[in-house]
């Protein structure tokens, strides 16, 4: 008996960390393997990715997954039983057909990526392996650097600031473990400054603070005077990664900061993120231009791509055309990467080596909207991938995530590298006045 065949195939709603409903997967193998994944959900989502299939009316806002789970527990339970769970590529490939849209509007990208993960997870329980070693085998020994949100702004804080997020990330450490204990001081100080200052308004939904600022600036310094105030240098140890989301504030080459009332064109925006550049010590920038400004990119990465990571989210969508057009057009020089964008294990995959292919570097990425499911962990070390981006350093979601990249780096002991500098490793030193 062949005991990777998938015998059961169940899909079940549970809630994630907005207390909105989503999909749960659990796939039962012939010899006694379960997997089981979580679908998570965005908020500030890109108009190429993937569609979570969502049920609509009143009840619970609409959000709920009734369609998504009758399509799992129906057809993808037909079409799927049966199947060799250690052939992922066959298994997703007839997700895929059997959606049949470009978006997975038909069955749910909130179905089938939670499908295409449960199907690995079981597989891996199956052979007895953690699901980033039997992805990665042996090669599998990098910890990821982690970019932490100390800071929520635009869709995630009702745009109290326009800039998304506000992260820090640590090169300098030499472990995880080092990375996770400055950014924990870093986190703790900048709360103790914004509420010593009367700026500190709560928490936003990926669990960094929502402040009370008036300019985006204000956040750059604020994150700069946290660093220091834990020990450690600007640029050197700790440096600054922000994701502006210019799709939520701009459209056909106009963006609108609406906190300091400012109309800029794409060149005007370009102008101002330059100057954050020279002034501060920022090593990444995400998603500097909206999605539907091509020319706006490319300038820009022109402008800007041999001083800092320029990473495509919502303009890529972790869809390996869209990641080959923009390298094609010279837009960007990193993706980040999430698996239900795509929608299919074997999707993610794809759009991660073309990333790969074009010479760019790569982020394995969370929703805002998340769960207890740790998968990205084991799919960031698993393949290999450099940076890793959860939210920030509070709420159990997100801290499940850190705490599993830290269980994964003590598990290979000596054996352990972590990627530290090596994401920026072709950049100009960072912060560096011009
Ligand atoms: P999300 O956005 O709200 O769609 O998950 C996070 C991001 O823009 O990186
Ligand atoms: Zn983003």
């Amino acid at each position: 008996m062949n005991g990777f065949i998938i015998t059961k195939l169940r899909g079940r709603r549970v809630w994630d960390s907005r207390g909105r409903p989503t999909v749960e997967v659990e796939v039962d193998l012939a010899g006694g393997a379960v997997g089981r994944a979580i679908a998570p959900a965005g908020a500030s989502m890109g108009t190429g990715e993937a569609v979570d299939l969502r049920d609509g009316g009143a009840h619970l806002g609409g959000l709920d997954v009734q369609n998504a789970l009758a399509n799992i527990n129906g057809e993808i339970r037909m079409a799927i039983a049966g199947m060799d769970a250690t052939d992922q590529a066959a298994v997703d490939q007839v997700l895929i057909a059997l959606d049949g849209t470009p978006n997975k509007s038909r069955l749910g990208g909130n179905a089938t990526i939670a499908v295409s993960m449960a199907v690995a997870h079981a597989r891996a329980v199956a052979v007895g392996e953690p699901l980033w070693r039997h992805l990665g085998g042996f090669d599998a020994c990098t910890l990821p650097l982690p970019e932490i949100q100390i800071i929520g702004g635009g869709a995630h804080a009702r745009s109290r600031v326009d800039v998304q997020d506000f992260m820090v990330t640590m090169p300098g450490a030499s472990s995880f473990d080092e990375a996770l204990v400055w950014t924990a001081e870093v986190y703790r100080l900048a709360g103790k400054l914004l509420e010593d200052s009367g700026r500190l308004q709560g928490v936003a939904d990926e669990g960094g603070y929502w402040p009370a600022f008036a300019t985006n600036e204000d956040g750059l310094e604020l994150l700069v005077r946290a660093i220091e105030a834990a020990g450690l240098k600007p640029g050197e140890q700790a440096a600054i990664s922000l994701d502006i989301a210019a799709s939520e504030f701009g459209r056909g080459g106009r963006y609108r900061l609406a906190l300091e009332e400012k109309d800029l064109d794409s060149d005007g925006l370009a102008e101002l993120l330059i100057g954050w550049i020279d002034r501060y010590p920022i090593v990444s920038i995400e998603d500097p231009m909206a999605e539907d400004d091509e020319a706006g990119m490319r300038r820009f990465t022109e402008a800007a791509g041999r001083r800092v990571q320029i990473v495509g989210d919502d303009f890529v969508v972790t869809d390996a055309k869209r990641i080959r057009k923009a390298a094609a057009a010279g837009a960007c020089n990193a993706a980040l990467i999430k698996p239900n964008q795509a929608g299919t294990l074997t999707e993610t995959k794809a759009a991660l080596e073309a990333a790969r292919a074009a010479g760019w570097g790569a982020i394995v990425s969370a929703r805002s909207g998340e769960t207890e499911d740790v998968t990205i962990v084991h799919l960031a070390i698993g393949w290999g991938v450099a940076q890793l981006k959860v939210g920030s350093f509070a709420r159990a979601e997100r801290m499940a995530k850190w705490n599993e990249a830290l269980r994964i780096e003590e598990s290979l002991g000596t054996m352990a590298l972590f990627a530290g500098r090596l994401p920026f490793a072709g950049l100009a030193p960072a912060g560096a006045a011009s």
